[in-house]
């Protein structure tokens, strides 16, 4: 499994710095729970080993806005094997309504096409199932907006978007920069409402124990999340209960992307339900065609996004205005100009985000919300600034290099995008490359190359504690309620925490995805190994100090990180830079990717295996969304009309044939006692704005809005 099966307690494992000594760190374990998976052994949440279950699904509003004006259930509970209905007038009430997108079945009012209005307890799935479609509901139906528009009468500017950042930003005066500038690039570009569509749908298998003693869990879920202690943070509250009282876990995870960061409204519907069944069990896994309604999703963005520039294509200004799109019934902004505010130079710099609030279902976070659609708006219109001006696409980005962080003024900690850029232009080839549009052509195909940066800011999340214990032998029980989504956590964290202890691999036992553990955070932001390994590495050092290099079977010690300086100190981000070679046909338009390559700045690999997969999966989801993801949705009836894997096309293995992800050998010294920051999210940035830009370089057609389907290009 990993090279580490010689030596045994290694000597104190920090260094002056604070830095990790590292020897697990760096290897290419394979993933300790590999072969549970492919073996099908590993036990996801609609599985989980329980007595007797009960069968749920559920019944969906066919309207966009209006009031539940009668439920008619006789049918449905006639049925053979139905147990009950629950709808508003019958469900068991939650404590707290507040949370509109929580509060399922607690009142008659519908906000968006889609919402939960009834659910079926059934003894068999088919049953559940087919009870739902007897279930009869009759509506008031009102008027609704579901047009996403720029020029929605409702928009306004929300307080911060998307977790905290402020909502716009002003430096200097753009107007004057527009006025004075040789070269402006003024074009909008668009992206579509998108969906994360994870393999594994959203499920979970929920129990309610009536007689529980107190401080006991009442609640216990076996769920499919990022963050078993989100869900308890989450429902505790909803539900009255205490946190102690929520029992969470999520062994195996087929994927989130964003999706199961929060809970959703299934969780909720499966815990009331969970409530009226005597101590049974229930089942809820939603459908393909329920996880577009009812699982978040990415806003559409418009952008206007204007660069000036002298002749040379230096910058002078940018101008990043955002318009996307939230829920009437409960507000998510994404931070789609963030990354505007450091990537380049200029003195003169506006970045704003207005919202359209729509009768549709919540926004959420989706694959680098954000980071993903504002650095393709961005890298597409710094292509066309180079375009403008005749300079390479890399050299126009190394000329607009900053030397410190534009808007804050801080210290970049770490910024290495001129090292990406170059090293990415050499290994790609990129010196051969003609400038001009068109001007290759390999039989009914013309071939085109193109680039764009990446960036994905440092995120350390407060909060994280891990249980060290001493077990017999020498070895080391490791307790953190994290989440491994398929990314490779577990693994990673076990790496993490041999060194931390100066013990071999094979002497931890890593325990995660239990909310009885240590409190985590989740696994989103691209933060969970920074967060995460930074408690257990605070954990094995308070564990040393208490109990020395010898401790006896059963000594214990629960802790958190030391406190990092530097964060809030510096300007924190990750880097990369991505290149693309695409073939478009002459007569069809269609587009395919020859080769892909990623350069990254991300830190110490902790694991080059699994970062590896992470990366190259990380862009091949950012060239999915440059070429084929996008969710319709038919403003008429409010619904998404491309609510399959079908009709919503993931860019498959016959899309991506040649990608490669390679990263400079790098140990942040700023961010962590591992020395790494995040791979999650940052390979996915910049992806669809370099098939974007190849797209442009082989046709000559600069197409502002993705994805680039075909008839774009004929
Ligand atoms: Mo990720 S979209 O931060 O879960």
């Amino acid at each position: 499994m990993s090279s580490h099966d010689t030596g045994s307690t290694r000597p104190a494992p920090t260094t002056d710095s604070g830095a990790l000594e590292v020897a697990a760190i760096g290897q290419g374990t394979r993933r300790i729970e590999g072969r549970l998976k492919v073996t099908g052994d590993a036990t996801y949440a609609y599985e989980a080993d329980v007595e007797r279950p009960l069968y749920l699904h559920l019944v969906q509003s066919t309207i966009a806005k209006g009031t539940v004006t009668g439920i008619d259930s006789t049918t449905a509970r006639a049925l053979e094997g139905v147990v009950a209905v629950l709808d508003h007038t019958n469900a068991p009430r939650l404590e707290s309504t507040e949370d509109a997108e929580y509060a399922a079945l607690q009142g008659d009012s519908v906000g968006f096409r889609g919402q939960v209005i009834a659910v079926v307890i059934a003894e068999s799935v088919e049953a559940a199932r087919e009870g739902a479609l007897l279930v009869e509901v009759t509506y008031d139906e009102q008027e609704h907006r579901a047009d996403f528009v720029a020029d929605d009468p409702e928009l306004y500017k929300p307080e911060k978007v998307n977790p905290a950042f402020p909502t716009d930003s002003n430096v200097g005066r753009m107007d004057r920069a527009l006025e004075n500038a040789d070269v402006v690039v003024d074009q909008t570009y668009r992206t579509p409402f998108e969906h994360n569509s994870p393999m594994e749908p959203h499920a979970l298998t929920a129990r309610w124990d009536h007689e529980a003693a107190e401080g006991e869990p009442v609640l216990f879920m076996h769920a499919s999340t990022q963050a078993v202690h989100g869900v308890v943070k989450t429902l505790a509250p909803l539900f009255g209960l205490d946190a102690t009282q929520v029992h969470v876990v999520s062994p195996f995870v087929g994927g989130g992307f964003g999706s199961k960061g929060l809970p959703h409204v299934h969780d909720v519907v499966a815990a009331l339900a969970a409530q009226t069944t005597g101590g049974r069990p229930v089942r809820l896994a939603l459908t393909r065609q329920q996880l577009f309604a009812l699982a978040g999703y990415r806003t559409a963005t418009i952008q206007r996004f204007q660069l000036a520039a002298d002749s040379t294509g230096r910058l002078v200004g940018i101008n990043h205005e955002v318009i996307e799109q939230t829920s009437a019934i409960k507000e998510f902004a994404e931070q789609t100009a963030i990354a505007t505010r450091h990537m380049y130079a200029a003195p003169n710099r506006h970045t704003s985000h207005r919202l359209a609030p729509l009768d549709v279902a919540v926004p959420s976070w989706m694959r680098a919300p954000g980071e993903m659609p504002g650095m393709f708006a961005h890298e597409v219109a710094m292509d066309e600034l180079a375009e403008a001006v005749g300079v390479d696409p890399v050299e126009l980005r190394i000329l607009n290099e900053p030397e410190t962080d534009p808007e804050t003024g801080q210290e970049f900690g770490h910024r290495k995008l001129v090292e990406c850029l170059r090293e990415g232009a050499s290994r790609f080839g990129w010196a051969d490359r003609d400038l001009r549009p068109g001007a290759t052509r390999d039989g009914d195909w013309l071939v085109g190359t193109g680039v764009a940066a990446a960036t994905y800011p440092y995120y350390q999340q407060p909060g994280n504690r891990a249980t060290i214990r001493a077990l017999e032998g020498g070895r080391y029980a490791v307790e953190i309620g994290a989440a491994d989504i398929g990314t490779g956590a577990l693994t990673v964290l076990s790496q993490i925490s041999a060194d931390a202890l100066g013990v071999r691999l094979g002497d931890v036992e890593v325990a995660i995805a239990d909310s009885r553990l240590p409190v985590a955070t989740v696994a989103g932001g691209s933060a969970g190994t920074a967060s995460w390994g930074s408690a257990i590495v605070g954990a094995s050092r308070a564990f040393r100090e208490e109990h020395g290099t010898s401790p006896s079977v059963g000594d214990e010690t629960t802790a958190g990180p030391a406190g990092n300086p530097n964060m809030g100190k510096y300007s924190l981000h990750s880097f990369g830079a991505q290149f693309v070679e695409l073939r478009v046909n002459i007569w069809t338009g269609e587009l395919r990717v020859a080769r892909a390559l990623g350069v990254f700045s991300a830190g110490r690999i902790i694991n080059p295996v699994t970062a590896r997969s992470q990366l190259i999966g990380g862009m091949t989801m950012g060239l999915s969304t440059g070429l084929f993801e996008e969710s319709v949705r038919d403003p008429r009836f409010g619904h998404i009309v491309t609510q399959d894997l079908a009709s919503y096309h993931v860019a498959s293995h016959a899309d991506i044939p040649e990608i490669e992800a390679v990263w400079l050998d790098e140990t942040d010294p700023l961010t962590n006692p591992m020395g790494s920051r995040g791979i999650g999210e940052i390979g996915i940035v910049g992806a669809a704005a370099a098939v974007a830009n190849a797209a442009w370089h082989a046709t000559g057609v600069r197409v502002r809005d993705i994805p680039l389907t075909a008839d774009k290009f004929l």
